[in-house]
This record gives C-alpha cells, sequence and structure tokens, in this order.
C-alpha cells in the first residue's frame, strides 16, 4: 500500500457491535450490500480512510463520486471553519455573500448562455426541478431519458430513473419516456470504435466512417418521439457518462445528434452532471463538452460540495423566467456553509489542476485496468475516461453474462480486505467502479491494478473455465 504520513487519531467512540445494532434497529433496512460485513469508517484524510480499529483503505469510490477533491481536504475545511462563526443560514429570501459569489464563480465555468442558478440539497432535486423547469417553459408535459440512466430516488426523479431495481411499485415516471441505451458493449448493437475512451468495446462493429450503431439507437430515440409523445417534448435528460449503469459510454456523436433532434421538435436538453462535473472526466470542466453539446439546462450535485449536502440547477435567464408566475423556495437552497464549501472546491479544482490530474492518473489507471481485461475471461470490458471508469465482470467474455451477485461479492470482499474501496454499479450489479477522490497519485493507480489483478486472479484460479486468457 502506497505510503501515507497521516496518522489517525485512535478511534474512541461506539463499538463495532454497539453501531451494528443500532443499525439493526433504528437504520432505514437496504438492499444495497455494503461488503459481507459493513465498514464503520471514522476518519478521512485526502485518498484514505480509516476504520474503527484504524486499518487504512484507498478510497476509489469517493463516497459515490462525492468527495470531489479529497477527504478533509485542508482548504475547505479552512474556508468552512471561516463561515462557521460568520452566518450559518438566513434563506434566500436575503442575500448573502457566500450564495452570490459562488452563484458568479460556478457560472463563469458554463457557457455563455447558462447564467442562472437555482440552488438545492441534492441531485434528485435537482432533477425534479429541471423537470418542472422544462415543463413550465415549454408548457409541454413528455420528457424523455435513457434506459440505465440513474437520475434521482425522489418521486419525480425516479420516473427518469430507468433501472428496475430502483423502482418502487408506487406510480411514478408519467409522461416520462425511457430510449434504448446506447451502450457499444451489452447494447443490441455493438461498436469497435466508437467510445470516447483510451479502451473500446470488444464488439464487433463493420462502421466505416460514421457508427452504425449510434445511427440505430438514434432511430430507437426517434421512434420515441414518435410513437409515444404528442408534438413537442418538454426534454431529453441524459448524463454524459451513466454513472449508477456501470459507466456506460454512449457512441460518439450520439448525444450531439440526439440534442438536435429533441432541440428540431422544440425540447430542451438536460445534462446531468452530477456525476460527471468538475473536472472528472479530465478533458473538460463539464461532461457536456465532451460531446460537444450545449444544453439548456444542467444539474449538478454530488461533487459539487465534497460530500456537503448541497445541488444545482443551471440554465438560461429566459428559462429561469418562466418559474417565477408562482412562488417557488427551497429552505436550504444557498446555504452559506454549503456554498462556501463549494466556491472552495471550485477554487482547489482550478488552483491545483485537478482536470490535469485526472486525466494523467486515469490513463495510467484505465491501461492497468485494460491489461487486467487481457488477462482474465471474466473480466468482459473496461472503459470510461479520466477518474471515471468501469471495470464489468462476466462469465466468460463470449456470453458477456454478468458475474452473479455472490461472485461479485467475494472480489470485492477480498480488495476490500486488502485495503481497496471500489463502488460497484450496472442494473446486475457486476461493474466496478473506480471514482476516486480526484487527488490520487499514480502509486495509488498502481496499487490499485495490482490489488484487483490479484483478487481477480485469486477468484478464477479457484474455476479453471474462468482462467482463460485471451
Ligand atoms: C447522475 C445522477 N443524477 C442524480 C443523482 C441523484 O443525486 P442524489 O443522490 O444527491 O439525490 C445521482 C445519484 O447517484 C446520480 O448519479
Amino acid at each position: 500500500m502506497p505510503a501515507c504520513d497521516v496518522t489517525p487519531e485512535p478511534y474512541k467512540g461506539r463499538s463495532y457491535e454497539e453501531t451494528m445494532k443500532i443499525k439493526r434497529s433504528n437504520i432505514a433496512p437496504t438492499k444495497v450490500p455494503a461488503y459481507s460485513k459493513p465498514l464503520l469508517l471514522t476518519q478521512g484524510k485526502m485518498q484514505w480512510l480509516w476504520d474503527d480499529e484504524g486499518r487504512r483503505y484507498l478510497d476509489m469510490f469517493a463516497g459515490i463520486v462525492t468527495v470531489s477533491v479529497g477527504h478533509c481536504h485542508p482548504t475547505v475545511v479552512g474556508g468552512l471553519k471561516e463561515q462557521l462563526d460568520e452566518i450559518w443560514h438566513t434563506t434566500n429570501l436575503y442575500l448573502t455573500p457566500p450564495m452570490h459569489e459562488y452563484a458568479e464563480k460556478l457560472t463563469s465555468t458554463l457557457p455563455d448562455h447558462l447564467k442562472v442558478c437555482f440552488f438545492t440539497n441534492s441531485g434528485s432535486e435537482a432533477n425534479d426541478l429541471a423537470i418542472a423547469l422544462a415543463r413550465q417553459y415549454t408548457s409541454s408535459f413528455d420528457v424523455i431519458s435513457f434506459r440505465n440512466a440513474y437520475h434521482g430516488g425522489s418521486p419525480y426523479s425516479v420516473g427518469l430513473t430507468a433501472h428496475g431495481t430502483w423502482k418502487h411499485s408506487y406510480p411514478n415516471g408519467f409522461g416520462i419516456h425511457h430510449s434504448m441505451n446506447p451502450d457499444p458493449y451489452q447494447g443490441v448493437w455493438g461498436g469497435s470504435k466508437c467510445r470516447d475512451s483510451l479502451v473500446q468495446a470488444d464488439r464487433q462493429c463493420g462502421c466505416d466512417g460514421e457508427c452504425e450503431a449510434g445511427e440505430r439507437y438514434l432511430e430507437q430515440l426517434k421512434e420515441v418521439l414518435d410513437y409515444s409523445v404528442g408534438g413537442r417534448p418538454a426534454a431529453l435528460f441524459a448524463e454524459p457518462v451513466q454513472g449508477v449503469g456501470g459507466v456506460v459510454q454512449f457512441p460518439k456523436k450520439f448525444l450531439k445528434k440526439a440534442y438536435e433532434l429533441i432541440h428540431e421538435r422544440g425540447g430542451l436538453c438536460v445534462s446531468d452532471e452530477v456525476q460527471t462535473g468538475f473536472g472528472r472526466l479530465g478533458s473538460h470542466m463539464w461532461g457536456f463538452e465532451t460531446h460537444g453539446v450545449t444544453p439548456d439546462i444542467v444539474t449538478m450535485a454530488k461533487g459539487i460540495a465534497n460530500g456537503f449536502p448541497m445541488g444545482a440547477v443551471v440554465t438560461t435567464k429566459e428559462i429561469a423566467q418562466a418559474f417565477t408566475g408562482t412562488l417557488h423556495l427551497n429552505t436550504f437552497a444557498g446555504n452559506p456553509l454549503a456554498c462556501t464549501v463549494a466556491s472552495k472546491v471550485l477554487d482547489v479544482i482550478q488552483g491545483e489542476d485537478t482536470m490535469g490530474l485526472c486525466r494523467r492518473v486515469g490513463e495510467r489507471l484505465i491501461r492497468g485496468l485494460a491489461t487486467l481485461r487481457d488477462e482474465f475471461n471474466i473480466v468482459g470490458d473496461v472503459r470510461g475516461k479520466g477518474l471515471m471508469l468501469g471495470v464489468e465482470m462476466v462469465q466468460d467474455k463470449g456470453s458477456r453474462a454478468p458475474l452473479s451477485g455472490p461472485d461479485m461479492l467475494e472480489i470485492w470482499d477480498n480488495m476490500k480486505n486488502m485495503g481497496l474501496i471500489v463502488g460497484k454499479g450496472g442494473l446486475r450489479g457486476n461493474t466496478f467502479r473506480l471514482k476516486p477522490p480526484m487527488c490520487i497519485t499514480e502509486e495509488d493507480a498502481d496499487f490499485t491494478i495490482g490489488v484487483m489483478r490479484k483478487c481477480i486472479s485469486d477468484f478464477a484460479n479457484k474455476q479453471p473455465q474462468r482462467k482463460v486468457t485471451i
């Protein structure tokens, strides 16, 4: 494990057993298994986490892509400490310096037409508000998103989310339609050269020039518009790279053509940057820029404030104006503490060349992960860009059938036991997700690859048919 010069304070809080007892009695049950034995994490510093027994872990998941610049980054902590003695809350009925300064700073990173901010407390709230804005502005109701998308769990946004695993049986998604997911690896039409990634999908395609798969998925979107939408759509929602869905990248140019189609039909395009924003993709500040598109509304959360609860919707003056007919209030929106933290996060991203780090370390990481795909038959796909990477685990390369839940858990547990925390995602939970705080080093990348190789190899060695290399 790479060295670390931080000595954690010994943990003196409630014991693991007592905490688990409270979890079982007083915390809402969840279907998501957090390892066979859940982790009790008590301290964090930059890319490192410590558990109650003082064991150190490399955090390659950042609290689900949220601790953007590092746990307890000193610049962010310093800013927050100062603000704690100034003012905590007033509501945005009044002017406060942190909210106004942050709105100016944030919009300076976006294209000129995106100038007006609504602040929220989460990504789900941001997407709810974006749906409402689009419907109000267009006077239309129909909204489209892609299968395999995750846009939130609130009553409105869960309708955009197109993963059965996240749906309850209560009515949701009225007026929301899901188009076929343009996935070059698992989709019905594969693509072997169309991803904006250093690693391409291991699928056959006969494309020469234009990407055939991209065109066919676009036809599917046209069909949704023609068959399911009555006239003008309100909006299309898309993640520039699908996050919870397992780091799925659309064929290049697909999103650009999808935006053109929606705009032709009078709808708005919304870019959900909750995971892809703030430089994570390494080449641009915003995921939509990597597709060469300009959205009408951008939603963001998670990494915006390094773990402090906050979200935002940024849009044009005209669209925002459509929301002034009635009152709109969100009590905590623009909270001075949250805006101070978010402001410091932007200072770090811009001052420490965070985007350059994502590009440099991300390249090393994805090249290393690609060697795992070459070595193991159960590593089906490696994809992504910058520090948003996915490793899809399969039963074998030929079938592309997902590696089972218990098999994934075994490998995942073993990585954790060796000090590596990664995420899991995809409809069937068979994609390892690597989305660390944007401060990891090349050495951390090498450690990650080494641990993954060891755990995958130990697993494959127990089942010789899976050891096949290509
Ligand atoms: C792309 C995307 N949009 C929206 C959300 C919802 O954000 P929140 O959990 O803050 O409500 C998420 C959460 O994972 C997300 O990944």
